[in-house]
């Protein structure tokens, strides 16, 4: 962790880079970004900084008088750390820490960090510590360059020196355990999400663009349920909670981490292990922000993620949310015109959520379709979703396992012959 967690609340000097000329994407827009990743990692901007450059520098990224600057702001704020907006090498970063003598760390850092907290399954947390440490490995020698001053006689190494080796050493093995790893674990089950499983319940994942209102929707949906928690579900991840929706259904909600423009390219796979859940769900609700003026562009980042994971396929609902804060009813009409029937919504004050539930509702129960399988004995426990979500015509015990001619939603179709297929994957 580079954001320190566990103290309260870091407190940290934004920077804002801007390369005149070349940026694509507004000033504004990086800074308020910065913003949202430094307050998910629970940090308290204390002040921003924005700079606006020609050229780069190879020493400091940005003018010496400028870091300079931003050292004086660290002392008056007494911050504890300094965030760049840019991707800083270990050589800038070392030498901004002589200068602004904090903490500093860069927007690569900072989304590691996040990934890092929401990082759930087994898979997940590997894949992102693996690329934390491939980040860390050329950053160690300055960690150590203190104790590499007080170098030893001609020919011996001082002890910061022998320190970085080893450490150097350690991290490259952990490296390769990683890596080792991660190849067995990707054809194994996570334990919880077997959990999840077994209870046969759908599962709905909310996406969407960081700052979209993903978490503000999951809690105004969740809040309204609190009588459905139950001891099962707490023991399950922050993430996931479960909802009751229509006469008496009960479905798994679960948020994910938000999509982030220009993701660094290494860190590509970290961020789609973390998305595992969106993989692993029945339908998705895709949150997008009404106000945000890179809307198109973000749907198509989004669904360009979402046909990588091979998601694409399932029902996706277009929320459109923070419609409070659109004042113009033409605006409003103009924006919906975008989306496939979408849902309009304000997460925060609690606007079209029974809309919103509504059409989960109806996807769970219109849309039948037929369904005639033989579930293994050891499944039985999806012959009795059968019978709660849908309509048996006929039942048959054979030797193979139960035979079942039903009308089902398509979406608890779909989750059987998922689960069915999973256990089958499980078992070779
Ligand atoms: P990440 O965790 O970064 O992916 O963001 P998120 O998509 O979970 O967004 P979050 O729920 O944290 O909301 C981002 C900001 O938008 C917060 O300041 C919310 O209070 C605000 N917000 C969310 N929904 C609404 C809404 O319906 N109306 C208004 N006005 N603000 C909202």
């Amino acid at each position: 962790m580079t954001i320190d967690l566990q103290k309260q609340k870091e407190r940290a000097v934004l920077v804002t880079i801007e390369e005149i000329g070349k940026e694509s994407w507004k000033l504004e827009d990086r800074k308020e970004e910065l913003e949202a990743l430094a307050k998910s990692c629970g940090v308290v901007a204390v002040s921003e900084v924005v700079c606006r450059i020609k050229s780069f520098t190879p020493k400091f990224l940005i003018g010496k008088g400028k870091v300079e600057e931003i050292g004086e702001i660290v002392l008056e704020n007494k911050a504890d750390v300094v965030i760049f907006s840019y991707d800083l090498s270990p050589s800038q970063q070392n030498n901004l820490e002589e200068v602004v003598q904090t903490k500093v760390i860069d927007r690569t850092q900072l989304i590691l960090d996040i990934f890092a907290t929401r990082a759930t399954s087994n898979e997940a947390k590997v894949q992102v510590e693996l690329a934390q440490l491939m980040y860390l490995l050329p950053r160690l020698s300055r960690m150590w360059l203190h104790l590499s001053r007080q170098r030893g006689g001609v020919g011996t190494k001082g002890p910061g020196e022998q320190q970085l080796e080893v450490d150097r050493r350690r991290v490259r093995e952990r490296i390769a355990k990683l890596k080792k790893a991660l190849k067995e674990i990707t054809e194994q089950r996570d334990p919880k999400r077997m959990q999840r499983k077994k209870t046969s319940m759908l599962t709905v994942s909310l996406v969407g663009y960081t700052n979209s209102g993903k978490s503000t929707l999951f809690n105004s949906l969740t809040e309204a349920n609190i009588k459905a928690k139950d001891q099962l579900f707490s023991t399950l991840d922050p993430t996931i909670r479960k909802i009751k929706i229509g006469d008496n259904q009960t479905i798994l909600v679960s948020d994910t981490v938000g999509f982030l423009h220009d993701l660094p390219h290494h860190l590509i796979e970290s961020f789609k292990a973390t998305l595992e859940e969106t993989v692993e769900a029945d339908a998705l609700l895709h949150v997008i922000d009404m106000n945000d003026p890179r809307i198109e562009e973000q749907r198509s980042d989004v669904f360009s993620v979402l046909e990588e994971l091979k998601v694409h396929d399932k029902p996706i609902f277009s929320v459109l949310n923070k419609v409070d804060l659109v004042n113009d009813e033409y605006e409003k009409m103009r924006i919906m015109r975008k989306f496939e029937n979408p849902i309009v919504i304000s997460a925060l004050k609690k606007e079209g959520l029974t809309e919103l539930m509504d059409r989960i509702t109806g996807l769970l129960q219109q849309d039948m379709e037929d369904i005639d399988i033989t579930i293994p004995h050891k499944h039985t426990n999806l012959a009795k979703v059968i019978h709660s979500k849908g309509n048996v015509k006929s039942e048959k015990y054979t030797e193979e396992g139960v035979h079942i001619i039903a009308r089902v939603p398509k979406m608890v179709k779909y989750s059987i012959f998922k689960q069915l297929k999973s256990g089958e994957e499980g078992k070779s």
